[in-house]
Order: structure tokens, then C-alpha cells, then sequence
């Protein structure tokens, strides 16, 4: 059985319910909530075995996992590996550039090969499209682990680490400070399915696009958009920043960049206009001084290094979900 893929797959070796984790706003609430639920009780259940060690309970067992990067990553590598391991099961990690798949052969044939040999892809990639047509000719889950527009395991790490510092999100005020990218699509995406308000704060030339304004809005998502930092920042529980030159971005917009968003620095002055006890969140890697300053970073409220490590564990329970384990 096959949820979110779109066509029947073609061949498939087991009958067991299979989820593509494509995007939070294509998800299930109660699926979301299952997750993050299943992520907290995983790390809990580790929480005094040294990292290399197996989990207690081993549902990949005799899995296997291909992780394909099209584009740079320490982060989401080493956590699906590192996950997939200690879960019982194997990886083998592919550079999309290695692969034919960089060499003209079709996303559709790579996906139907690949679904013969593992029992999980994950891909890092470029255009949306391609995780679309990835997992709609595999005959295995496909975990979107980034594309241009969306980042979802991110967001999955990131509501986990904001409910484990300071109780549910439903509710509370996240403000964005910065471009309007992959990262935030996931966030304003998440504001629908977990039930919280969110503030943009930017130029108007790096404002979110005008189509994921509006598939938000269908989730009933109202994005507000205030040019002023500081007043977007006031009363918000959780201000987020990333990069801001994106992976995909060509570098020579580097310095038209900089210049437009160097007022949306996430510095203590900024961060002094939120509640007393707002969270401070980015998703690595950061250039420092950048988009945050090193004080706000290192500082009390910020929580960075338990999002990058709850990548671990959101996926974790990611990839259960997909296989039904
Ligand atoms: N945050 C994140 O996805 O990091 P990587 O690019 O290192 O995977
Ligand atoms: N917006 C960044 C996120 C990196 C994890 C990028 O796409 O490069």
C-alpha cells in the first residue's frame, strides 16, 4: 500500500504500508504528531547508550537505506546514517554527480532500479520536481531531505526541540528573520499542521514566494509579513534565521544579498525585543556575524546543537513511519 506516491508502483517486494515523507503540508496531522511523539520516546530510550551503540529495538534490520546528495551536507548525511544504523538496518550513501542519474539517465529509471536493490531512498536535490518523480516511480518511501523549496526533516528536528524547551507550538509566535527560502516554506508549512502563528520579517525582494503564501493559506495559514524586525519580533517565542545565500542561490547574488539582509541580523538587540525567554533556532551551517551574531548563537536561548542532534531522532522515527515499523 502506497500513500502520497500518486501511481500504483510498478514492482514492489513487500506488502507493508509504505510513506513517502515528501513535505509537512502533504502529511497527516496525526502522522506529524505520531512522529515527533515516536522521536521523543526513541531518544529517551537512548538516552544512556553511547552513540555507536544499537538501539534495544531493531526494526531496519536487514534494510537497506540509499541516501542521495545532490548537493553538500554534514547534517542530514551523517544523521540518516547514523540513524539507520543504530536501528539495525545499512546505508550506502550516493553523490548524485557518481550516480548515471547525474549522466542524463531519468529520474524515473533510477527510481525503478533503486527500488530492486534498497528498501528506502532519501534524496538531497535540486528541483522539487525531482523528488516528485523519484517517488512517484519508486516502489519504495522516498524522504525528501531538502530540495529548493522545502526542507521538512528539518522542521520535523525543529518543532521536536522547540516542544522539549518549552511545551507544545500550538499557538505560540514564530517569527522568520531573513530570506524567504526552503527552510521557512517548511516552517510556514508546519504553522498549518501544528497549529502556530508565524511572522516573516525581510526585504520585500526575498519575501516567500506568492505560491507558497497561497498553499498556505489552504492550510489556513495567514504568513504576516512586517518589514521591521524589530517590531516583527516582539512577543515571539521562537525567532529563526538561515543563511542567506541558499545552496541554489547563484553566488554572484552574494553581495546583493548581504546588502539587503544585513538588517535582519538575529543580534542581541533583536533578540531583546522578543519575550525574555524566546528560543533562538537556525538549522546549520551558519555563517557567523551573518545572519546571527556568535553572542546570540552561543547564547542562553539558543538551542542549535539540540536541533542538529534531533535531526537524529525526528528521522529516526521519519523512517518508521515510512517503512510502518
Ligand atoms: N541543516 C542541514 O540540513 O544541514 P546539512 O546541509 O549539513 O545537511
Ligand atoms: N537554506 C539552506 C539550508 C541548508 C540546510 C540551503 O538550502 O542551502
Amino acid at each position: 500500500m502506497c500513500r502520497q506516491g500518486g501511481k500504483a508502483p510498478e514492482h514492489t517486494t513487500k506488502d507493508t504500508l509504505m510513506n513517502h515523507f515528501l513535505d509537512i503540508h502533504t502529511t497527516s496531522k496525526s502522522d506529524l504528531r505520531q512522529m515527533i511523539d515516536t522521536a521523543r520516546a526513541m531518544k529517551q530510550a537512548r538516552q544512556s547508550l553511547p552513540k555507536g551503540t544499537p538501539d534495544a529495538d531493531q526494526p531496519l534490520a536487514g534494510q537497506m537505506v540509499a541516501l542521495i546528495f545532490e548537493k553538500p551536507s554534514t547534517r542530514t548525511r551523517v544523521s540518516f546514517d547514523v540513524g539507520v544504523r543504530q536501528m539495525g538496518g545499512q546505508t550506502m550513501v550516493l553523490s548524485g554527480a557518481d550516480m548515471q542519474l547525474g549522466h542524463g539517465e531519468t529520474i524515473a529509471d533510477t527510481a525503478r532500479v533503486l527500488s530492486r536493490y534498497v528498501d528506502l531512498i532519501m534524496i538531497r536535490t535540486f528541483e522539487e520536481q525531482t523528488l516528485h518523480e523519484m517517488a512517484e516511480y519508486a516502489s519504495v518511501p522516498v524522504i525528501n531531505g531538502l530540495t529548493n523549496r522545502t526542507h521538512p526533516c528539518q522542521i520535523m528536528a525543529d518543532i521536536m526541540t522547540f516542544e522539549e524547551h518549552r511545551g507544545p507550538i500550538a499557538g505560540k509566535k514564530v517569527v522568520w528573520s531573513g530570506d524567504g527560502n526552503n527552510v521557512f516554506a517548511s516552517f510556514a508549512h508546519a504553522a498549518g499542521q501544528f497549529g502556530f502563528d508565524i511572522t516573516f520579517t525581510g526585504p520585500e525582494t526575498l519575501d516567500p514566494d506568492d505560491k507558497l503564501l497561497r498553499q498556505v493559506k489552504s492550510l489556513g495559514v495567514d504568513v504576516t509579513i512586517e518589514r521591521d524586525p524589530a517590531q516583527a519580533v516582539i512577543g515571539a517565542d521562537l525567532v529563526v534565521t538561515d543563511t542567506w545565500v541558499s545552496m541554489h542561490d547563484p553566488q554572484s547574488a552574494r553581495e546583493r544579498r548581504h546588502n539587503q539582509l544585513r538588517p535582519y541580523q538575529v543580534n542581541s538587540a533583536l533578540m531583546a525585543q522578543a519575550k525574555p525567554d524566546a528560543l533562538f533556532m537556525h538549522c546549520l551551517p551558519a555563517h557567523r556575524d551573518d545572519e546571527a551574531t556568535s553572542e546570540v548563537m552561543d547564547g542562553p536561548n539558543s538551542v542549535i546543537f539540540d536541533e542538529a542532534e534531533n535531526r537524529l531522532h525526528a528521522q529516526k522515527a521519519i523512517m518508521r513511519w515510512c517503512l510502518g515499523l
